[in-house]
């Protein structure tokens, strides 16, 4: 298998805080970083990670070679990448609170240059059967999905952060479709089962995409796949210490479309995805969070 992840790289300020910053407040941070991180440059080191033949393709300033390098490291195709003198990388400025959770200031710079003579060149260059995997912190991403269907490629979406600019017409065309449980429910709009459980949402999100495969992710409460419309798998949680949860759901998509394409059961696929989700909520970062396969496998069963 070949992916192309189209995505967003950014720099990762990561600020350790007792709570976050609420209007008005004056708060002082106990530690900061500054480490790779984005949607896509996560990942596409996901993908790498897992055992996927990877290329990532978008747009950084000079201030973001660090970025490809840790790319390269994780033996990414850092090959069609666009280096833009007048611009700076994208950046994310993070809140890292002690429950681990986090809150995201996002700033995309070269994120927001894709033109759509770059997004052609990017997808001719791409072979029959390709998976083209995206998110929504880049520009022209409704062009980037119209391009890859026409050329017959297969596609997936994680419409990341979810804004007007997701292109939910196209969204019942691709093969698979990541959400978490805020985004199931701006998809959803008013189709969103009010106070029913997530079997409801999960079955909800099959009515109105039934050719895709969709991974559901729930924080605590897990995660289900969904296929031909009907919930195919209900994955818990695994328990596990929680320092960060930065680039949580992009482990999760690397390490189950990985395990999918090269034909692992769903069951085994969405477990795989949950266990390297719980390692790297377990460390501080982004990228540099995620796991190595052989680090999932060796993690004893809970
Ligand atoms: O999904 C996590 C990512 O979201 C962070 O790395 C940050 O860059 C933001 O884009």
């Amino acid at each position: 298998m070949s992916v192309l992840v189209f995505g967003s790289a950014n720099i990762d300020e990561t600020y350790t805080v007792s709570h976050m910053v609420a209007r008005g407040e004056t708060l002082a941070a106990t530690a900061v970083t500054r480490r790779s991180g984005g949607k896509g440059l996560n990942q596409a080191i996901a993908f790498a990670r897992a055992g996927a033949e990877v290329c990532f393709a978008g747009m950084v300033g000079t201030d973001g070679q660090f970025l490809l390098e840790e790319l390269v490291a994780a033996g990414v195709d850092v090959t069609r990448v666009r280096v833009l003198p007048d611009e700076r990388t994208g950046v994310a400025v993070i809140q890292n609170d002690t429950a681990g959770d986090n809150c995201i200031l996002l700033y995309g710079g070269a994120n927001r240059r894709m033109t759509p003579a770059y997004v052609r060149e990017v997808l001719d260059a791409c072979r029959p059967g390709d998976l083209v995997v995206l998110q929504n912190e880049i520009n022209l991403p409704g062009e980037i999905i119209e391009g890859a269907l026409e050329r017959g490629l297969r596609v997936a979406v994680n419409p990341s952060p979810m804004d007007e600019a997701v292109p939910v017409d196209l969204l019942e065309r691709v093969d698979y479709l990541l959400v978490n449980e805020v985004e199931a429910s701006q998809l959803l709009g008013p189709d969103m089962p009010s106070g029913d459980t997530w079997a409801d949402v999960a079955q909800a999100l099959g009515s109105c995409f039934p050719q895709t495969t969709i991974a559901l992710t729930l924080g605590g409460e897990g995660s289900m796949l969904i296929r031909d419309g009907a919930v195919v798998v209900r994955q818990p949680a695994l328990s596990h210490e929680v320092v960060d949860t930065t680039a949580a759901g992009d482990t999760f998509t690397g390490y189950l479309l990985t395990a999918l394409e090269r034909g692992d059961a769903p069951e085994t696929a969405m477990r795989l995805a949950a266990t390297a989700s719980a390692i790297t909520v377990s460390r501080p970062g982004a990228a540099p969070s995620i796991p190595l396969l052989a680090e999932c496998e060796a993690l004893p069963e809970k």
